[in-house]
């Protein structure tokens, strides 16, 4: 069920530091099941079709070329209530304002740079994870 799922990227970041394994590890042991996972780099054209909806945002830019600088992990993930659970379990976007044992406490390193995304709504959840996966990709 489309409510029932959330979308996240481990950022470039978060695979640099080789921290996918300890990410998939707290999203696993938080509740969160995986339907759908790949590993690949986005092109800028892509990461800009991805943030459109941060087109008039100042750090826009920067976040379409930090975005397609490395690679990451795309994955659908399920849950009860898995937008605002994973919201939870990931913190604040500024890991400075983030609360203590989320993900991006422990592993972001600035506000750009920081190692998790989570969808903001079960629309944007459905919607990202259409952008990035097919129904043959899913389980
Ligand atoms: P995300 O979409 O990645 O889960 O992050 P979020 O909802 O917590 O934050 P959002 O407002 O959607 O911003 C998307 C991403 O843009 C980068 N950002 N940089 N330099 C800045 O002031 C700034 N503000 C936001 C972050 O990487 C943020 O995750
Ligand atoms: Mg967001």
């Amino acid at each position: 069920m489309t409510t029932n799922i959330t979308f996240t990227m481990l950022k470039p970041d978060a695979v640099e530091a080789n921290n996918i394994g300890p990410i998939l590890a707290m999203i696993n042991k938080a509740g969160f099941t995986i339907k759908a996972m790949k590993y690949l780099r986005l092109s800028k054209e892509q990461a800009g079709n991805f943030y459109a909806v941060h087109k008039e945002r100042p750090f826009y830019g920067e976040l379409v070329d930090y975005m397609s600088s490395g690679p990451i992990v795309a994955a659908v993930l399920q849950k009860n209530n898995a937008v605002a659970d994973f919201r939870t379990l990931i913190g604040a976007t500024d890991p400075t304002k983030a609360d203590e044992g989320t993900i991006r406490k422990l592993f972001a390193k600035s506000i750009a740079a920081n190692a998790v995304h989570g969808s903001d709504s079960d629309e944007n959840a459905a919607n990202e994870a259409n952008f990035f996966f097919s129904g043959l990709e899913r389980f």
